[in-house]
């Protein structure tokens, strides 16, 4: 399946130097889409998965369709004030200033093996606060995995402690 090509590219959005890639040109085509989830289950198969977690609001498209072919769970990571029931949080820095991520408390038992599910990998702070959160639930964090991993930004060097994997990536 060529990826790169139904990938649309979009120059300076959200803001001037970024090209983003922007993945409703794969989700719209049902082809496309289903390639898309059975490349990355292939990637978690074997490795006895319990549950997986995705990050609002990309890595539900990913993350969801993925736990139901694998036949696992699916948590949701949102942004702050979203989740009703307790919650922990984890705040990492931004260029400028800092984000925060949160987690219902109760999401992830001691012990679960979890897989890491975004659809894109740029400077790996979204997933590392997610792994971090995991973590402190008693979560083992088994896989990392993103649709689209943007190399030259090096999110992978941020998640040396974990095992990345990505079907298309961009230089
Ligand atoms: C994007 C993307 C990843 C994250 C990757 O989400 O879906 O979650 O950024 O960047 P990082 O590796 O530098 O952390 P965004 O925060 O734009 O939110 P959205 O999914 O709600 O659009
Ligand atoms: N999230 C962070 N960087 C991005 C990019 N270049 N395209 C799409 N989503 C992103």
């Amino acid at each position: 399946m060529d990826f790169k090509g139904k990938i649309r590219s979009i120059k300076d959005f959200p803001k001037e130097g970024i090209n983003f890639r922007d993945i409703t040109t794969v989700l719209k085509d049902k082809e496309a889409f289903r390639e898309c989830i059975l490349q990355m289950a292939e990637q978690l198969r074997n490795k006895n998965i319990d549950v997986i977690v995705g990050p609002e609001a990309r890595g539900f498209l990913i993350g969801a369709p993925l736990a139901y072919e694998l036949g696992v769970g699916f948590v949701p990571v949102r942004k702050p004030g979203k989740l009703p029931s307790d919650t922990i949080s984890f705040e990492y820095e931004l260029e400028y200033g800092t984000d925060k991520l949160e987690m219902h408390k109760d999401a992830i038992t001691k012990g679960q093996r979890v897989a890491v599910i975004d659809d894109l990998l740029a400077t790996g702070g979204t997933a590392l606060s997610t792994c971090k959160m995991i973590e402190q639930l008693g979560g083992v964090v088994v896989s990392v995995g993103f649709f689209i991993e943007l190399e030259d930004i090096n999110g992978k060097g941020v998640l040396q402690d974990y095992d990345v994997f990505s079907i298309v990536k961009f230089q």
